[in-house]
């Protein structure tokens, strides 16, 4: 009698936590992304080379702020050719064939920005100019993070 009343026991508790988390671990209904940017797909090597670059770029954008607070130019130079054309992912021909031309045009503006900024901290630029050229740069990153994004091909 005892063991089967500790038997009904055990199944109403065992319902229960099925009950529960049964419903609590239920995979949502589905919801479909409100992400309408264009995809771009990528094997996975060649996703990762990308984002690794992506965080370059940022590497650099925080190098040269850090390098104009601490009004510290050749830090901020340093900073600015990291992310310059010597170090586009984009230009690798496998990548290239895939990315539309409206982003390898802005990618490579982004790319020669850097250049171009590295070269006039070198040649003199004021803080200030050097700033506003960082301010349209990032302009570059916001327009392009506004039209695509990066998918694994499956
Ligand atoms: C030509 C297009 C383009 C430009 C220019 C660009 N990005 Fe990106 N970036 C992307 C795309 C596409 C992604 C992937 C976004 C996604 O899938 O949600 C990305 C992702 C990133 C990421 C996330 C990396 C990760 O590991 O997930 C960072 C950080 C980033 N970008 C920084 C920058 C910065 C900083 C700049 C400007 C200095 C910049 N990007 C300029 C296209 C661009």
């Amino acid at each position: 009698m005892r063991a089967i009343l500790i038997g009904i026991c055990v199944g109403a508790v065992g319902m229960i936590a099925i009950g529960f988390f049964g419903s609590s671990a239920a995979a949502p209904p589905h919801e479909s992304s409100t992400d309408t940017r264009q995809r771009l797909i990528f094997a996975p090597t060649q996703r990762d080379m990308m984002l690794t670059e992506m965080r370059q770029m940022l590497g650099s954008v925080s190098g040269i702020v850090q390098g104009l607070a601490a009004n510290d130019l050749p830090a901020a130079e340093k900073a600015a050719r990291a992310a310059g054309m010597m170090h586009a992912a984009d230009v690798d021909p496998q990548i290239q064939k895939l990315l539309p031309q409206q982003f390898l045009g802005l990618a490579m503006q982004t790319h020669m920005g850097f250049d171009k900024l590295a070269d006039q901290i070198k040649a003199g630029n004021s803080r200030d100019d050097t700033l506003r050229g960082l301010a349209t740069l990032t302009g570059n990153c916001m327009a392009c993070h506004a039209m695509y994004r990066l998918d694994e091909a499956r």
